[in-house]
């Protein structure tokens, strides 16, 4: 089953499953961005995020490999009046043809070799000063049943993203992992192991 087909399972039922609110941890660090900045949501699934930020007056694009989650971020996106960009595209393609101000990524569950090549390309898409801001599960989240994958491969760590972002071209302000609680729909809920991680790109 490709990655489109398992993802457009779980959307097509009824509601959104990570809730119609954003991600708290990219609300609270979007301090760090200018208004009227350009952001790239990458693997934004139902579009939570990426309609949040558009009505705050962010110039929003959402990248996934489900049409139908795609198609859920643009009728929430007319729910709400605003506008996103959509991209129908597995990530495995994804090469940086145009340069933002932010790219953001809750709950991307890559596995290797792609996590790397992907992330590399991250820091290409990203215009000098800009930020990435993003927020996984980490390998401890197995003893979890707060949600995310079962499979270890689809999980980080802090040592990973570190051998990967430890480039001259990338500075990082953030990396840690912490036990949080999540509400967000019926698909992430309660205590969780996350690790959330802020780069700029030099
Ligand atoms: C757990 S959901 C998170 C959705 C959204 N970021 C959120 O927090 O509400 C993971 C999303 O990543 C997308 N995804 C996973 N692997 C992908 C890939 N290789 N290319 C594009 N999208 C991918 C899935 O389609 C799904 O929408």
């Amino acid at each position: 089953m490709s990655i489109a087909n398992v993802w457009d399972e779980k959307f097509q039922r009824e509601g959104y499953v990570y809730g119609l609110y954003p991600n708290a941890f990219h609300v609270s660090e979007s301090a760090r961005l200018k208004s009227n900045s350009s952001i790239l949501f990458l693997g934004e699934g139902e579009g939570r995020n990426a309609c949040y930020f558009a009505s705050r007056g962010f110039a929003a694009t959402a990248i996934d490999a489900s049409p139908v989650g795609l198609q859920k971020t643009n009728d929430l996106a007319s729910q709400l009046n605003v506008t996103v960009e959509t991209i129908l595209q597995d990530l495995m393609h994804f090469e940086a043809d145009q340069q933002y101000d932010a790219l953001m990524a809750s709950f991307l569950h890559l596995s290797e070799p792609w996590r790397t090549r992907i992330f590399r390309e991250v820091i290409n898409a990203l215009k000098p000063g800009g930020f990435f801001i993003a927020e996984f599960f980490s390998q401890n989240q197995l003893q979890y049943s707060s949600g995310g994958p079962k499979n270890s491969d689809l999980l980080y760590t802090v040592d990973s993203l570190q051998d990967i972002f430890s480039i001259s071209s990338a500075k990082i302000h953030l990396l840690e992992e912490v036990v949080a609680c999540l509400d967000e729909g019926r698909g992430h809920q309660g205590d969780a192991a996350l690790i959330r991680m802020i780069i700029e790109k030099n």
